[in-house]
């Protein structure tokens, strides 16, 4: 199996003090940042928009890994690659079936990486169809809209199954109560990609908390 890749969410940071605490990531040994957009529809919660991306920008030469839990995520494909996302990732179940590759194509046209995101509720076998036409699926395990939730463990189920029909090269990333022991859970499923939130930016030590993910 390749490096894990992991992704801080930034949404458990200081954001008074988002730059420093993305340096802190960064030297810490971080492989992404993980940038949760949230809309108060698709979830009930808000968080951060094109503005801030376009700020953290600046301050990191990391990967930033935009997580778009909003609907009708085509509106702001352009404005987040303007803005300087690497990775855009948006969730099956805020659009139409039909529009789903073509989504795909439109991100990866701004020479980024697309991903493809599934809440607890939906089966792996619902998108078959469509991995073979992402960089990345992101099988969530916990309900999206909130950091420092219970990691379900059933959700990880569903890992061996896009191992088994994806392409080698698929980034499987997980992403909602990942520590230490979670992640372990995940890896050996498939995983390769892990965001983790709380547990790292509520860890005395960032680095040891990093480290003890991969
Ligand atoms: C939840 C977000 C997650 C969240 C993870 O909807 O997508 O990225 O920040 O937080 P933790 O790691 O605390 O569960
Ligand atoms: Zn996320």
């Amino acid at each position: 199996m390749s490096k894990i890749i992991i992704s801080p969410s930034i949404l458990s940071s200081d954001f008074a003090n988002l730059g420093r605490d993305i340096r802190m990531i960064e030297k810490a040994g971080a492989d992404w940042v993980h940038v949760d957009v949230m809309d108060g529809h698709f979830v009930p919660n808000i968080t951060i928009g094109v503005p801030v991306v376009k700020s953290i920008r600046k301050v990191t030469g990391l990967p930033l890994d935009v997580h778009l839990m909003i609907e009708n995520p085509r509106k702001f494909i352009k404005p987040f690659a303007d803005a300087g996302a690497n990775i855009i990732t948006f969730h099956y179940e805020a659009v139409e079936r039909t529009e789903i590759l073509e989504l795909s194509e439109y991100i990866k046209n701004f020479g980024l990486k697309s991903g493809l995101a599934i809440k607890p509720d939906t089966n792996p076998e619902e998108i078959i169809e469509y991995i073979g036409g992402f960089d990345m699926i992101l099988v969530m395990t916990v309900e999206p809209g909130f950091g420092g939730q219970e990691f379900i463990k059933i959700c990880a189920q569903k890992l061996p199954f896009f191992r088994e029909y994806a392409d080698e090269d698929l980034i499987l990333q997980v992403d909602g109560g990942i520590n230490d022991e979670t992640a372990r859970v995940c890896t050996r499923l498939g995983a390769n990609s892990l965001v983790a939130g709380s547990y790292i930016f509520n860890s005395e030590n960032v680095s040891e908390a990093i480290g003890s993910l991969r």
